[in-house]
């Protein structure tokens, strides 16, 4: 790993060495900028959805900026991202969420898990109707119809691994340094999962191919807009 760390360190001096020498001919675009990103997040996603890396090419900007922001300042977790976006401003994060956000790549097929017919119903359940004696909406009332988020701020649950969500929705539960330290929204539901849930509805959303965009923020009722007033407000996609 710190080998993996040393070559990324070596990646942004050679390019932040553009503005400094004359003798490096690296042009200083955007796509040469984010070249130590697309190490782990695939510019065209080869490593495939077993990866624990989440893709990042097509996300809302403004949920992305969210994230970029929140790892710079500590309130979610991966060292080398965290050492990676120390020192950048928020423009400059506004500006790599932009790249990403309107990067159009392929996507990998999906994961193929086997899942019982009682899964399968448990998953659907929370997925499109809820739990309201857990006070939990359907996922897809925030996360758009066809699951693929919603602008600014809500990201597409679909393409995602089975890995990678059932870690994201675990730092939630239990409140860990990934991402859970702070309550939101997203945390006071995944709070609400019991770890059998979780992992038949994290199984269920790898199973499913892409389809479809991201919603416009109309698609969201405004009670679960100002549910989510912290993510949607802070930025509202129009930096
Ligand atoms: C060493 C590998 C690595 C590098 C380099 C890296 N990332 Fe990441 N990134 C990850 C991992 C792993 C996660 C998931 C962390 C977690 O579990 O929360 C992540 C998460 C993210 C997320 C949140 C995705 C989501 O759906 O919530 C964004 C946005 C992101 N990275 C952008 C970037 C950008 C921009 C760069 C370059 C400046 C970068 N990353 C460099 C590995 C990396
Ligand atoms: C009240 C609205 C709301 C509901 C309902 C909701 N979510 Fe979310 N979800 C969000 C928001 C907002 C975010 C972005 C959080 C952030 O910026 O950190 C999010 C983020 C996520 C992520 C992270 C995706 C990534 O790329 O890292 C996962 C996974 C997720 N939600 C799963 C679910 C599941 C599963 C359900 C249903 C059980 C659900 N959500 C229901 C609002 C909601």
């Amino acid at each position: 790993m710190m080998r993996f760390i040393v070559l990324i360190f070596f990646g942004i001096a050679c390019v932040a060495n553009v503005h400094g020498s004359s003798s490096v001919i690296v042009p200083d675009t955007m796509d040469e900028r984010v070249k130590a990103c697309t190490i782990c997040h695939g510019a065209e996603d080869e490593a495939g959805r077993d990866a624990y890396y989440p893709r990042i090419a097509g996300k809302p900007q403004g949920y992305l900026f969210n994230q970029l922001r929140n790892f710079r300042d500590g309130r979610r977790y991966y060292q080398p991202m965290n050492i990676l976006l120390e020192n950048m401003s928020d423009d400059y994060l506004q500006s790599i969420a932009h790249h990403f956000a309107s990067l159009q790549l392929p996507y990998p097929a999906p994961e193929s898990f086997v899942m019982q017919p009682e899964e399968i119903e448990l998953a659907e359940r929370f997925i499109y109707s809820g739990n309201a004696q857990k006070d939990v909406p359907a996922c897809s009332a925030c996360h758009g119809d066809n699951l693929m988020g919603i602008e600014p701020a809500i990201p597409g649950l679909i393409g995602l691994s089975r890995a990678y969500i059932t870690a994201q929705l675990g730092g939630w539960r239990k409140g860990s340094i990934i991402r859970g330290q702070a309550s939101d929204c997203m945390s006071e539901i995944a709070r609400q999962l019991t770890d059998h849930e979780a992992d038949t509805i994290a199984k269920w959303l790898a199973n499913q191919p892409v389809a479809g965009e991201a919603s416009p923020l109309t698609a969201l009722s405004p009670e679960l807009a100002q549910r989510c007033h912290h993510h949607i407000q802070e930025n509202g996609g129009v930096r």
